[in-house]
């Protein structure tokens, strides 16, 4: 299978870069499934109805979320009409949505998605996503009832994304960090055959601080002193994440490629 995952949508840049992209990539690329992160879609803060609607529009096949899931209100009931958008596993135990599902991907495939958050460095004290994931691991065996398996590891730290690369392999096709917003050079296929990437970086204006305008983080940095709200920064975005093969029997991954295109940090394509 073809998938690709691409990190944290950052306002409307970053929802701009998706829709005149995403649909041209699902076709020259023939992609099977594509998981998008959508936790700073609207104004850098949540994920609005409407723009969940434009993402999966423009070729999403699965919008995950973070600890920005509920920022924006409506979400509290839209995740609960659209099953194709997932929160973390371990957000809050009375959280609405799921975050897991196993998806349909065509020819009859299926591809289990799941998203967990972390816990070091993170603003609040999420359950330990290891004890979250695995009974999940183990309800959809890679392989078995699902011929793909893609986990979305939200958090600060890459020991700990690197961690849970490692709790997965041979039971995951992918393991992928997102929230740092900052793409990582580690792209590598795991003995078990996990592909892993500790961040997808984000969909956002690389000429920012980790996607907002950069004035307002620099002057809080330079003099502790806020001023004004932070902003998305709206110069041309460049989608990152990573683009992964894998084989329809095991679940295994075959290739794992980063993927930059656009604005400042375009590299590569596969
Ligand atoms: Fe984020
Ligand atoms: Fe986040």
């Amino acid at each position: 299978m073809k998938c690709l995952f691409l990190g944290d949508v950052m306002g409307r840049a970053g929802r701009q870069a998706i829709t005149e992209h995403l649909p041209r990539l699902r076709q020259e690329w023939r992609l099977d499934f594509v998981v998008v992160n959508g936790e700073n879609a609207t104004n850098g803060m949540g994920l609005s109805a409407d723009h969940a609607k434009g993402l999966l529009e423009a070729g999403a096949d699965c919008v995950t979320l973070g600890d920005h899931a509920f920022d924006q209100r409506d979400m509290l009931q839209f995740i609960e009409q659209e099953p194709r958008i997932l929160r973390p596993i371990n957000f809050a135990k009375s959280a609405p949505g799921k975050g897991y599902r196993l998806f349909e991907a065509p020819g009859g495939r299926k591809v289990l998605v799941a998203q967990v958050l972390g816990q070091v460095f993170m603003k609040r004290a999420f359950d330990d996503p290891f004890s979250a994931i695995e009974p999940v691991l183990k309800s959809y065996p890679r392989g078995g009832q699902a011929q793909a398996v893609i986990v979305d590891m939200h958090c600060e730290a890459t020991s700990e994304k690197m961690a849970m690369g490692h709790f997965c392999d041979g039971r995951a096709s992918l393991v992928v960090g997102t929230h740092t917003h900052v793409p990582t050079a580690d792209a590598q296929v795991l003995p078990g055959g996990t592909a892993y990437l500790t961040d997808a970086g984000m969909c956002g204006d690389y000429h920012s601080v980790i996607g907002m305008e950069k004035s307002e983080p620099m002057r809080r940095f330079i003099t502790g002193m806020p001023k004004g709200r932070f902003t998305p920064a709206l110069g041309e975005a460049t989608l990152s994440g990573a683009y992964v093969e894998t084989d329809d029997r095991s679940g295994q991954a075959t290739a794992v490629r980063m993927v930059r295109i656009g604005g400042r940090l375009e590299t590569a394509a596969p």
